[in-house]
């Protein structure tokens, strides 16, 4: 399983870049109004940094609306990748965008439905949102296993993006199930890096070290 990360904070791009982990970055409207900048001037920013697929989403809500923005975007950079909510608008938009060779990531998928239309208008990624499904009480892991195991039966090659990811376990969930990419906050990293039997363990080594007697 590949991961990207969930922000628009160019920072914590810069930080988990760093480590080498990251191939490819989500954002959305809430994640771009936090940061209070232009949009399109952050979007460049992160393509800038990280080698791999962006996701920029749109505000219309029409087919003409959606395609008008995602025509711009793409301008900012090759790796951009369009963001559109899982609508039946937004089904129109990805078809002709998939003609015209646009890559598109659904966004706001809630069941194996709505993932396998949307890889059938020729969506290049869905993301289905794991933590707003377990927050209403779905199991959302659930959607995960049910959309790997529907477009693996009918060889359909849209990339799966467990999305909306609020802790370590919802990764490893992601992987086990079979996404092919999580997209991950940078809180979570830190948790996923974090383990205090490595901190006592890095505390011993030390120690040990320190007390050292050549003999
Ligand atoms: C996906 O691409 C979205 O940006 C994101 O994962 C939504 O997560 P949230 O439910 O924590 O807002």
């Amino acid at each position: 399983m590949k991961l990207f990360i969930d922000t628009a904070n160019i920072e914590e791009i810069k930080e988990i870049n760093e480590w080498g982990v990251i191939c490819g970055v989500t954002t959305n409207p809430s994640l771009i109004a936090k940061e209070g900048r232009d949009f399109k001037e952050v979007v460049k920013e992160i393509a800038d940094i990280v080698d791999g697929p962006i996701s920029a989403e749109v505000i219309s809500l029409d087919k003409e609306g959606m395609l008008r923005e995602a025509r711009e975007l793409v301008k900012i950079h090759p790796n951009i990748v369009i963001k559109i909510p899982m609508t039946k608008e937004g089904l129109k938009a990805v078809k002709v965008l998939a003609e015209e060779g646009i890559k598109t990531n659904v966004t706001l998928i809630f069941s194996a439905n709505q993932a396998l239309l949307a890889a059938r208008s020729g969506a290049t990624y869905v993301s289905p949102f794991v933590g707003r499904l377990d927050d209403i009480s779905n199991e959302g892991i659930y959607i995960i296993e049910d959309i790997v195991q529907v477009f693996n039966i009918h060889n359909i090659n849209t990339e799966i993006i467990a999305a909306s990811i609020r802790h370590p376990i919802h990764v490893l969930d992601a992987a086990k199930a079979g996404a092919h990419i999580s997209t991950i906050p940078y809180k979570v990293f830190g948790q996923m890096v974090d383990h205090p039997l490595t901190d006592i363990g890095i505390d011993k080594f030390l120690k040990d070290w320190e007390g050292l007697q050549i003999k």
